[in-house]
């Protein structure tokens, strides 16, 4: 396999490299100028992958960090960070957007670059962690110390596959694996075609330990990278089961295929909304799309949200009888979301069993037949029980009863969520949903993860 033809359409251009370089270090002048002047004891430091020298062409996003001593206060660290991140915004002309998950930082877009201020503290090992965040400083010097410079074309070849078969990003929504965790990849294993080769073997559990810390016990996760720069920390804890078992398969699959070349480019298929609607049509499935709108959350903490109410309603739809045949949700991330629910059934039946007591509960059953009647009771098994009559049955109509204020309490929603959802849900017919990037999501639907395999 030769991989020069893709390499050139993936590392970036001179040009690029060049711009990347030349503002990252305009903006780390001008931040530690003013923390020079201000005499604010800070220090902004490039790190991600644009210090590592492992970013994508067009995917250059730059990561600044303002790193503060220990001592400085949270509060401290965070308005002085804040600060420094919106001076710098004022005098390269960008908008400032917030961003509060778990810690706070910045981000903006320079010269159509996207830019992240996060501040931290300067730490000299995991051991003195004191925020989240406060690793990234140890991990960028971890790797520029570690990766051969020859290596970083294999990074990037592990990413770019990685992205074009649905595995890439630590972020909720993808709950694959991070920039990171494919550089101490490459760095275990030396090039690309190894770590596959290696991941295809992998189980459930599988141990890297770089610098052999011995702490894989502490873990229970699907992949075990014990953080060089913490030992006390799964670089692979974001990585989900499903994501894990994808990139193992989607491994194989390259190894086994005759077309390798075409795992590092996007599948590109024609979609036309009407052949999407008549797949499902041939599914004969009952195919309801919840639609509402979304708060102005973070998108690590919307993402979970969704599913979370979209698997809650998956449970309860199931145990009452409506068989769900496949769900899933999708985002615009701006203003709405759609839970797609794909049924077995349109319709139940007027009756089910409402069961009752064990018969060999004597008193029990006693009280059941009071309550009921005993014209109306009968045994089943070992139980006793009687028909009723359904409140439902169809699944619209006991969603509707769901998503109500009185009972929406008998789903797990998101809490950002159950107000939106009350406010503003409608049942859409996939007929009016079905635009470009909805399209995209519903051919995703229809086969599921096609994108590990050419
Ligand atoms: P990025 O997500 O920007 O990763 O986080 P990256 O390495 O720059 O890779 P790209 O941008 O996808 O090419 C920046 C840094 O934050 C830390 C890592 O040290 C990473 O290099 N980080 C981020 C983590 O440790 N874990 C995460 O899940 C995300
Ligand atoms: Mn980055």
């Amino acid at each position: 396999m030769d991989y020069k033809p893709i390499l050139e359409e993936i590392k970036p251009t001179p040009q690029e490299a060049e711009e990347v370089r030349k503002i990252s270090s305009e903006l780390l002048d001008f931040l530690n100028d003013k923390c020079h002047l201000d005499n604010v004891d800070a220090e902004a430091v490039l790190v991600g992958s644009v210090a590592k020298g492992t970013y994508l062409r067009g995917k250059s996003d730059i990561d600044i960090f303002i790193a503060f001593p220990l001592g400085t206060d949270k509060k401290d660290l965070k308005d002085r960070g804040l600060d420094l991140a919106h001076d710098c915004c004022d005098v390269f002309n960008a908008e400032p957007y917030h961003q509060f998950a778990s810690h706070p930082y910045v981000t903006t877009e320079i010269d159509s670059f996207k830019v992240d201020f996060v501040p931290c503290y300067k730490i000299r090992d995991g051991s003195e962690l004191k925020s989240a965040v406060d690793r990234t400083i140890l991990h960028t010097k971890y790797v520029q110390a570690n990766l051969k410079d020859s290596q970083r074309d294999e990074v990037l070849l592990l990413k770019r596959f990685m992205d074009m078969t649905g595995t890439y990003g630590s972020e909720f929504k993808v709950g694959g694996f991070a920039g990171y965790l494919c550089e101490l990849l490459i760095i275990k294993y030396g090039t690309f075609k190894n770590t596959l080769k290696e991941a295809s073997q992998w189980q459930f559990g599988h141990v890297i330990d770089l610098e052999d810390y011995g702490t894989s016990n502490m873990f229970k996760d699907p992949l075990i990278c014990i953080d060089p720069t913490d030992k006390n920390r799964n670089v692979g804890a974001a990585l989900r089961l499903d994501k894990y078992s994808q990139f193992i398969q989607s491994a194989r699959n390259y190894l086994n295929s005759d077309n390798k070349h075409d795992y590092f480019y996007p599948l590109n298929k024609n979609l036309t909304k009407e052949d999407i609607l008549s797949q499902f049509e041939a599914h004969e499935s009952n195919v309801i799309a919840i639609k509402f709108d979304i708060p102005e959350i973070p998108l690590d903490t919307l993402h979970p949200q969704i599913k979370k109410t979209t698997d809650s309603l998956t449970r309860i739809l199931n145990k009452n009888d409506f068989l769900v045949f496949e769900s899933s949700y999708w985002t615009d991330e701006e203003s709405s979301a759609v839970i797609l629910l794909e049924l077995a059934v349109s319709k139940l039946n007027n009756i089910k069993v409402h069961r009752g007591p064990h018969v060999f509960y004597k008193q029990a059953c006693d009280n059941f037949i009071e309550k009921f009647g005993l014209e109306n009771c009968y045994v089943l098994d070992d139980y006793l029980v009687l028909n009723v009559e359904r409140e439902f049955t169809t699944p619209e109509d006991f969603i509707r009863h769901l998503l109500s204020r009185e009972y929406i309490s008998l789903i797990k929603v998101g809490k950002n969520l159950i107000n939106p959802i009350l406010d503003s849900y409608e049942i859409c017919d996939l007929n009016d949903l079905a635009d470009d990037e909805f399209l995209v999501f519903l051919d995703d639907f229809l086969n599921p993860n096609q994108h590990i395999k050419r």
